[in-house]
């Protein structure tokens, strides 16, 4: 990266002076020589200084300012045929640290959320086990053993709509079917060792209550290893739309196995070839064979701001921040680039790096006013370095829908706009 985009004293020093005159109401240089216009936003006092605000108890259950409105989950509406089996977006443009809002995770069902009733929900275990058992929620949460973990879910078609070219103009969208939060709940292979799983039980069968009644075969081995079955997220009982009361946790695998509103694990010797592991959930090669079973979320970033949802305002000290992750571990670095590849910086992590969970990233550079390309790479702890689509579509084609890790690049204009492209 080139000098001017690293903070020296000198360009700090700059930035404590416009902040000064921005203060003062000032936007120019010319004006400097001007007596100061008075901002009344300093001179004045406001409406919520001299009165008395609503008392305790006016939200008992609280939510974010009526100025943040604008950040919600959004949905696009050309994408699917009903929004009982739709999808909206997390909206990582506003977003800062690593634990995305429960009220902002994004939402991907296939038949609408299930409106389930915790005093008749069950979770069944059966099959190749010793013992079938059935559990009430009661029951789970008083099981001993209980764990608390933080892990992304990403949708194996987030940045699928991105295949054949840069297409929707936000990260919110090309990279929103992601999130990241605490789960409470047990280490599944607690269940598993209660039932006693036969020797020659080597898949399991994950069933949830919805009308889809969504099924996965997993693993035996990534079953036993590191899945949960969780009843809470973020403190709290998980949200309905995040399949209350009980939910499938798979970290680092594909969301689709994060089976919600769980209510049965069959043990079996095969997978059962269920719809979402054939016909979907596959990825169609260029010479029409199809890869399956390709369950782990490869290493992946985005800057998300800027982007273009949230574009630069204002030459000088700016902050170029974003996201990465990896289902196969650790983060272990992030670069950055705002000239399309031809030099790379280094970004600062800051907050928690936790396998297999979100991490942040930050760089801090002046912005002289040029256009820039600006891509994130991140590479995590087995080594392996996030690729760039072209790299991408040359394993991959363009056929697939699912596992979309190429390199995003953000154009942004000399006036701060933001755009969607690519580069070759
Ligand atoms: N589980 C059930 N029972 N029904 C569903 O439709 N959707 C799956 C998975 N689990 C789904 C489900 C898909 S495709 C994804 S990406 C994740 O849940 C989405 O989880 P979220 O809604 O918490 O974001
Ligand atoms: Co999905």
């Amino acid at each position: 990266m080139t000098d001017n985009s690293s903070p020296t004293a000198a360009s700090r020093r700059s930035f404590l002076r416009t902040a000064a005159f921005a203060g003062a109401g000032l936007a120019t240089g010319a004006a400097q020589a001007q007596t100061p216009k008075p901002d009344p936003a300093i001179t004045e006092v406001p409406d919520w200084t001299r009165y008395l605000g609503p008392g305790v108890q006016n939200a008992p259950y609280g939510s974010p300012s009526k100025f943040e409105k604008h950040i919600v989950r959004q949905d696009v509406e050309w994408l699917t045929a009903s929004r009982e089996s739709s999808v909206n977006f997390t909206p990582l443009h506003a977003l800062d640290g690593v634990i995305t809002p429960s009220g902002l995770c994004f939402e991907r069902h296939h038949s609408g959320v299930a409106e389930v009733d915790p005093a008749k929900h069950r979770l069944m275990i059966h099959g190749l086990v010793d013992k079938s058992l059935v559990f009430t929620m009661e029951d789970l949460k008083r099981f001993p053993g209980r764990i608390n973990h933080a892990y992304f879910l990403e949708c194996a078609a987030n940045s699928g709509m991105e295949w054949r070219g840069a297409q929707l103009n936000g990260c919110q969208f090309t990279h929103g079917m992601i999130h990241n939060v605490w789960y409470h709940g047990l280490p599944l292979k607690t269940l598993l060792d209660e039932a006693g799983v036969k020797p020659k039980g080597k898949w399991l069968l994950a069933e949830g209550a919805d009308s889809a009644a969504m099924t996965r075969s997993i693993p035996m081995e990534k079953a036993l290893k590191d899945c949960m079955i969780a009843w809470g997220m973020n403190g709290e009982a998980l949200r309905p739309e995040q399949g209350y009361p009980l939910r499938l946790v798979v970290p680092g695998w594909e969301g689709n196995m994060w089976v919600k509103w769980l209510r049965r694990l069959e043990v079996g010797d095969e997978p059962w070839e269920q719809r979402e592991e054939t016909s979907k959930y596959t990825d169609l090669l260029a010479d029409g064979r199809a890869r399956r079973f390709t369950w782990i979320m490869d290493a992946k970033s985005v800057v998300t701001s800027p982007s273009p949802q949230a574009p630069l305002v204002q030459k000088g000290p700016n902050v170029i921040t974003g996201i990465a992750w990896s289902g196969r571990g650790r983060m272990q670095r992030i670069d950055v680039t705002i000239d399309g590849g031809k030099n790379w910086t280094t970004a600062r992590l800051d907050g928690p790096n936790m396998p297999l969970s979100m991490v942040r990233f930050y760089l801090d550079f002046d912005w002289d006013g040029r256009e820039m390309l600006i891509q994130s790479r991140a590479m995590d702890e087995t080594g392996y370095v996030q690729p760039t689509k072209e790299e991408l579509r040359k394993v991959r084609g363009v056929n697939s829908i699912y596992h979309n890790n190429g390199i995003q690049t953000w154009l942004v204009r000399s006036n701060g706009e933001t755009e969607n492209v690519e580069i070759s």
